[in-house]
């Protein structure tokens, strides 16, 4: 099993809802990753059950790790900027990459075609490296530049309480 929700570093502070999307985003590139690689492994040997298993984790690991992180940013993260002028067009602009992710990350869970699934992995990867560049360079300098350190705290205690498993092990 998987630890979705690995702890940060010892010197991270998890509370810091940014520094927290932002670790969540390289677990995601890690992810994406090793699915793309198994997904063409599964092109060259479809019975290598390793890559089959891998295939299982990460489209599991998008439907609870990855979800929750959607979550933390449209339930937590986006209510409260969405009343600044100068990031509503980034916010549309990201909230309708969310949509597209899903849509490809469904598409992939029902793919069973080796190749088709190796071109869905591939577009699922680029579109989220695009997404999480914007979210990072885009969004997260201007939150911190915009929100006050109360909003901030309560962002980072909302998150933790989507995770109320979190210090009990790993699931
Ligand atoms: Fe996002
Ligand atoms: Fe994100």
């Amino acid at each position: 099993m998987r630890d979705d929700e690995k702890r940060g570093g010892g010197n991270t502070d998890e509370r810091d809802p940014i520094q927290r999307l932002a670790q969540t985003h390289r677990r995601l590139e890690e992810r994406l990753a090793e699915l793309v690689r198994a997904a063409e492994t599964l092109v060259l040997r479809p019975d290598d059950e390793e890559a089959q298993e891998i295939i299982e984790e990460v489209i599991g690991f998008f439907s609870r790790g990855g979800a929750r992180h959607v979550e933390d940013e449209e339930k937590t993260l986006f209510p409260r900027i969405r009343h600044l002028d100068e990031l509503a067009a980034v916010l549309e602009q990201l909230e309708a990459e969310h949509i597209e992710h899903q849509a490809v990350e469904r598409a992939l869970s029902a793919e069973s075609d080796p190749k088709r699934r190796v071109d869905l992995a591939k577009r699922l990867d680029a579109l989220y490296r695009a997404h999480i560049t914007r979210e990072e360079e885009e969004l997260f300098p201007r939150v911190k530049r915009l929100v006050d350190p109360g909003a901030l705290e309560e962002m980072g205690r909302e998150m933790m309480e989507r995770r109320p498993d979190r210090g009990k092990g790993k699931r």
